[in-house]
């Protein structure tokens, strides 16, 4: 038995913080603040500034580094953190899932839980027990270069599928060395900038990030989320980092959040650079500590700054304590300490990237995909079809089907791509060709490019659609379109893609559009002339299988949108949360509805609903809205269908949006079949925030909406009285 109380791990975590809080030098502490680049020569910094966490490295150098730090004078283990987004893709054999955004329309949140635990554990067995993800932002703006890492446009939505991943990173105990904690990010508002600009400022109330912004942030505190990240952007002219409100009040003290608060990358050194709300790098160093942030992200400066603040007095020594206090408790609770702190490489190796792994990003992928467009029934491909021409920059691109944060890991080698020797992707020719095998011809020309408008490839891309029964165009965005610092403020089909779609489907050969791309564009032109359009947005490393498997009919699709489509860019934000208006239920050149709405999503089966019924009419403080609504497999194949449940606040004492998602449920139906689909609504998910900032319940009349989408004409109605 250990005789130091802080090395014995019989002793409670709490008394073991604070013995060895109470041996900690002022740099030792300081030190455990800072987070560093570990890409840039990491011994020196732990040397220099004693760092308690390194991001972005992982593998080897996490074992050498982990050895320096147990030679230290106190032994504190490292922490290491990553991107670990949509799978543990910076590690070259890990599993790549579907976007963040694609997993979201899946509305499932089994899987959502599912692809945590994967990526838990592939990260895990490489020494890394941290990722920074989920993004739980709220989009609004599609201009915005981060919608492909958002879970879509509905707070309680998010906060949902937050939560699962939440629960499959961390699962129920951090000791579990397969767990790794989960960071909720980019707390908050960093979704709601003008303009869609990245990091700029966001105009919000208190009262819109309230209602719209920080619930999901609570929900996934609730659910025992160990960090999150402050915002990089301003709110009312204060940066995130610097809000004391957000982090100290909201967070740590009306949630009870006992986790870490880190920055952003150098949200620090920002506010003296680029915010210039801090006249020196003290002035920002101090204020952040000040605010509440326990854990900087790389801002080396920060180390000698707190040290020298604290000497001189102008920092008190207690904001340093508690934030130490905070991580340590987390190393403690990751078991860092005592048995979990050395990678497990070979381990590792048949585990990363297995085939269960790798079916279950299958899995995802099939799920997350919407079906947006099936006209007379194109899809799935009849038997008939013997030729097929697979066209378009997407068909083919590693890279836009893999999606963002995944840029250093080996399936994008450019190499690999370029022979084709690495095999680990199936990108949507690959897909098509597999399952067509000798049953048709499959050919393919990629006709243009997503950025370069030339046009001298689509004659030929129109040639071969005139040739085949069938022409598939593959199309969308890429990552010089998308992702952090890649605001776009045209959300058109870019470069010469629309001309490629006109000139393929001139030829009057049936075309399915398959869209790869991490936002939605505004394709009118597409809405109305193709013949079928699938959304796949980013699918990960089996997307082609999937997308493959949708076309031909092996899988039915299920995926709902959870962000609307525009028409145009001029409609931003055209989410389907809207607060009512008398003068503006239009522009004047075009409608004020989206072009795909939030929850719409097509299958090749047809469901009916009928008989919504609600069990009581009224609801007082404390119960439970209980919903019935029978819902119809009127097709003949088996399908999943995603019910939705809309509430509207009838009058209120503040405007309230006209439809706001209050449950939804999965069903899964044979042909034929009918069941009874219960929705709850507990009473306290009906408040509003008023304008004293309370979350309340206020009585009155509430209408009920059920149905397969957030559009008035796919939903039943009905309503109740709250007293
Ligand atoms: C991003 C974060 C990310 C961090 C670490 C920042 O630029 O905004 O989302 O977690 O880098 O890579």
């Amino acid at each position: 038995m250990p005789d130091v109380v802080y090395k014995d791990p019989q002793r409670p975590v709490e008394e073991r913080v604070e013995d060895l809080l109470s041996r900690m030098t002022l740099e030792e502490k300081v030190g455990q603040m800072c987070q560093l680049d570990g890409r840039q020569e990491p011994e020196r910094q732990l040397r220099e500034k004693q760092a308690g966490s390194f991001l972005h490295v992982m593998g080897q150098i996490t074992q050498r580094l982990q050895h320096l730090a147990e030679g230290s004078r106190l032994g504190i283990p490292l922490l290491f953190g990553i991107d670990a987004i949509h799978g543990h893709a910076f590690w070259p054999t890990a599993t790549v899932f579907p976007t963040q955004l694609g997993l979201s329309c899946s509305w499932n949140p089994d899987l959502v839980e599912e692809v945590g635990r994967i990526t838990a554990k592939e990260a895990s067995y490489t020494g890394v027990r941290w990722t920074f993800w989920p993004m739980l932002g709220t989009a609004r703006d599609l201009r915005w270069g981060r919608i492909d890492e958002t879970f879509g446009e509905d707070p309680y939505l998010i906060g949902v599928l937050g939560s699962a991943l939440v629960q499959g990173y961390q699962g129920d105990d951090l000791a579990d060395p397969h767990t790794i904690m989960a960071c909720a990010k980019h707390y908050a508002g960093y979704s709601g900038t003008q303009g869609g600009r990245d990091a700029s400022e966001a105009d919000l109330t208190k009262r819109h990030m309230l209602s719209l912004f920080l619930p999901p942030f609570r929900d996934a505190v609730a659910a025992g989320c160990a960090t999150v990240m402050t915002a990089y952007q301003s709110i009312d002219g204060v940066p995130c980092t610097a809000n004391r409100w957000l982090l100290w009040e909201v967070l740590k003290e009306e949630w009870g959040f006992d986790g870490f608060v880190v920055t952003d990358w150098n949200n620090v050194g920002r506010m003296h650079t680029e915010q210039k709300v801090c006249a020196t790098m003290e002035d920002a160093v101090r204020r952040a500590a000040e605010a509440g942030n326990d854990m900087i992200m790389t801002t080396p400066e920060f180390f000698e700054s707190a040290v020298k603040l604290v000497q001189s007095g102008k920092l008190d020594v207690a904001h340093v304590d508690e934030a130490v206090r905070r991580i340590l408790r987390l190393k403690f609770k990751l078991g860092l300490f005592d048995r979990n702190r050395y990678a497990d490489l070979e381990g590792g190796a048949d585990v990363i990237g297995c085939t269960e792994h790798r079916q279950a990003a299958l899995k995802a992928a099939y799920q997350s995909m919407v079906l947006l467009k099936n006209q007379d029934n194109l899809l799935p491909l009849g038997d008939d079809v013997r030729r097929i021409a697979v066209i378009g920059p997407n068909a083919d691109d590693v890279e836009a089907q893999l999606g963002d944060w995944v840029s250093w890991s080996g399936q994008l080698r450019k190499s690999d791509v370029a022979d084709r020797s690495h095999e680990s992707v199936v990108t949507v020719l690959d897909g098509i060709r597999r399952r067509a095998g000798d049953r048709c011809r499959v050919a393919t020309v990629k006709g243009c490019d997503v950025r370069d408008p030339g046009t001298a490839g689509i004659a030929e891309a129109a040639e071969l659609a005139r040739a085949a029964d069938v022409a598939v165009v593959v199309v969308g965005d890429g990552l010089a379109l998308n992702g952090e610092r890649h605001d776009r403020a045209n959300l058109d089909l870019s470069g010469g893609q629309r001309q490629l779609l006109q000139a393929v489907r001139a030829t009057g050969t049936p075309t399915v559009v398959v869209l790869i791309n991490g936002k939605p564009l505004s394709i009118p032109w597409a809405a109305r002339h193709a013949h079928a359009i699938l959304e796949a947005w980013n699918p990960g490393l089996e997307g082609g299988t999937a997308i493959a498997g949708i076309l031909f009919g092996d899988r039915n699709p299920s995926g709902k949108l959870t962000i609307s489509f525009p028409h145009h860019v001029g409609q931003q934000p055209v989410t389907y949360n809207q607060v009512p208006g008398w003068h503006a239920d239009h522009y004047v050149d075009m409608p004020a509805e989206p072009l795909f709405a939030f929850g719409y999503g097509l299958s090749y089966t047809r469901f009916a609903y009928a008989h919504l019924r609600l069990d009581e009419r009224e609801l007082a403080a404390g119960e439970t809205l209980r919903v019935q609504v029978d819902v119809k497999n009127n097709g003949e194949r088996e399908g999943i269908e995603v019910v939705q449940l809309y509430v509207n606040d009838v009058y209120s004492s503040v405007t309230t949006p006209v439809k706001e998602l209050k449950a939804f449920q999965r069903v899964d139906l044979k042909p034929g079949e009918v069941k009874t689909v219960r929705l709850e609504v507990p009473y306290e998910r009906l408040a509003l925030v008023n304008q004293d900032l309370e979350a309340v319940v206020e009585p009155g009349e509430f209408e009920v909406m059920v149905g397969s989408s957030s559009r008035d004409q796919d939903l039943l109605k009905d309503t109740f009285v709250v007293h």
